[in-house]
């Protein structure tokens, strides 16, 4: 009787990590697809489904169906407490935030998920490395994998809450080469901690416990000391850099715990991150080195050139140039989303079309505030993804352009990118849209961009600028053209 009690625990032991492995695959399989439906704009919200629905499958498998050390999970009460609480915060600052102040949502979530890494490593290690000492006399690479987890998981979040800061304008760059150099040294310095505690045989696992907040400490300390220095128009690598990290450090987690949905799902974002980061470095002209260590741009102060005149242009004058014009590129910008005038822009589009002017879109990487900003406003006008030229492109033929209309960008037209070496944004890509035969900006003021620097573009002669609200000025031209 006993022999048979004893199988049928094994049979459901067994079926039960069969299941769950199942569960974890399917899970992967549905991340997978959800990334890859991320990559277009028709398919990107059901692909952000798929994969809430993926996570959603692994933590019910894993609540229901792990066991540890043949034990179920316990303390349901508190768990489910902790996913209603964290169910009913995301979704409350998700549905309050602006569309505009997504990329510091993003930012902050990002940095949530690094301390979660982080925390993983603080809770396991005490008893890891006992256990370890105990069998083998010294450390292995388990808990290589845990003082990884929580270096890159506490750097990610101390980096991401700057970051965060930053975006909101809250916290000012600090640039020196100063800081270049106590970063390179933290860096050393973390690696070789590592390598000591490594190294270290037969020690009391008491006396590794403080070592492991003290790598927690110069870990936080670099964290906000990279990201410091970086601001203006190089935040968007600093932040693809750091969803990478948050990636990495879950998937740091996922290998301690043998949980293949949790390395896959870290392997997944950190992968994705890292891909982005090194386009956002080649959009950027930056290395990823100097991203690492925190260096950036020109370092210096833009010089503040001779301003010429500006030239305004009426809506009258706008409406015509561009109705018997036969090329036309849009440049968006940060400015178009915060005035929501995508679908009015379209509205143009379609008008001038429908005179035969060829229109297009010149669409930078680092436009807006969040990677894809522009494609995902466009998109959101219904606007054709042929229709969108990336910058290169664009300038490769902005000689034959009639008219470029920039809406609401300003960075990613200065032209301080290709000619002020003292500028923060020297060396960065822009849309030349200077090539073209005429520039028409739309834009509220004299407003800096992100960047705070000066533009010259809006003092040229070729450029004419038309002052007003995004929505307001397309709203006019659009009547206007209608009546030609
Ligand atoms: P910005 O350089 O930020 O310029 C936006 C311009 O829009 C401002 O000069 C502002 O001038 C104008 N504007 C604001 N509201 C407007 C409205 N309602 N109607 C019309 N114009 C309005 O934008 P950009 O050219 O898109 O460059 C993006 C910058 O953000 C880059 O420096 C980039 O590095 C940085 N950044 C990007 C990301 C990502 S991933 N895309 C992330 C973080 C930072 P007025 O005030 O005079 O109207």
């Amino acid at each position: 009787m006993d022999r048979i009690i004893e199988f049928s625990k094994y049979v459901q032991f067994t079926f039960g990590d069969s299941v769950l492995e199942i569960i974890y695959l399917i899970a992967s399989g549905l991340f997978i697809l959800g990334l890859k439906m991320l990559s277009h704009p028709d398919t990107a919200k059901r692909g952000n489904l798929w994969a809430a629905a993926g996570m959603l499958v692994a933590i019910i498998g894993t609540l229901f169906l792990h066991r540890h050390n043949g034990q179920k999970l316990g303390n349901f009460g508190y768990i489910f407490a902790a996913i209603a609480l964290g169910i009913a915060v995301g979704w409350i600052v998700s549905r309050k935030v602006k569309m505009t102040k997504m990329p510091e949502l993003v930012s902050f979530f990002n940095g949530m998920g690094g301390a979660a890494a982080a925390l993983i490593s603080l809770m396991e290690f005490p008893h890891i490395s006992k256990e370890l000492i105990a069998e083998h006399g010294m450390l292995n690479w388990q808990a290589l994998v845990i003082f990884l987890g929580l270096v890159i998981g506490s750097v990610s979040f101390a980096g991401s809450m700057v970051a965060y800061g930053k975006l909101d304008g809250k916290v000012k760059d600090i640039r020196s080469k100063f800081l270049r150099l106590v970063n390179i040294i933290l860096l050393i310095i973390i690696v070789t901690f590592i390598a000591f505690l490594m190294t270290r045989g037969h020690i009391n696992p008491a006396e590794l416990k403080p070592f492991i907040y003290i790598l927690l400490g110069i870990s936080l300390v670099y964290g906000v000391l990279f990201v410091m220095p970086i601001g203006g128009a190089d935040m968007p690598v600093i932040i693809s850099l750091l969803n990478s990290f948050t990636g990495v450090a879950a998937a740091m987690g996922g290998f301690l715990y043998g949980n293949l949905v949790m390395l896959t799902g870290g392997i997944l974002v950190g992968s994705a991150g890292t891909i982005l980061t090194v386009l956002m470095c080649k959009a950027m002209n930056r290395s990823l080195f100097n991203v690492i260590v925190g260096a950036f741009g020109g370092g210096g102060t833009a010089i503040e050139s001779e301003q010429g005149l500006i030239k305004e242009i009426s809506i009258t004058d706008a409406a015509v140039l561009l109705s018997y014009s036969q090329k036309v590129i849009i440049v968006p910008g940060y400015g178009l989303a915060v005035a929501q005038a995508q679908h009015l822009a379209y509205d143009l589009d379609k008008l001038l079309e429908d005179k035969g002017v060829d229109v297009k879109y010149a669409i930078h990487p680092v436009a807006g505030r969040m990677p894809g900003h522009m494609n995902v406003l466009l998109a959101e006008a219904d606007v054709p993804y042929e229709k969108l030229l990336e910058s290169d492109e664009a300038n490769s033929d902005m000689e034959t352009v009639d008219v470029v209309v920039v809406i609401g960008a300003n960075d990613v037209v200065n032209p301080a990118a290709e000619e002020d070496p003292a500028s923060p944004i020297y060396g960065m890509p822009i849309v030349k849209a200077l090539k073209a035969k005429n520039v028409i900006v739309m834009k509220r003021g004299m407003g800096k961009g992100y960047a705070a620097i000066e533009n010259n573009l809006f003092y040229h002669d070729k450029t004419r600028m038309l002052f007003g609200n995004a929505k307001d000025s397309l709203q006019k031209i659009v009547s206007e053209v209608k009546s030609i």
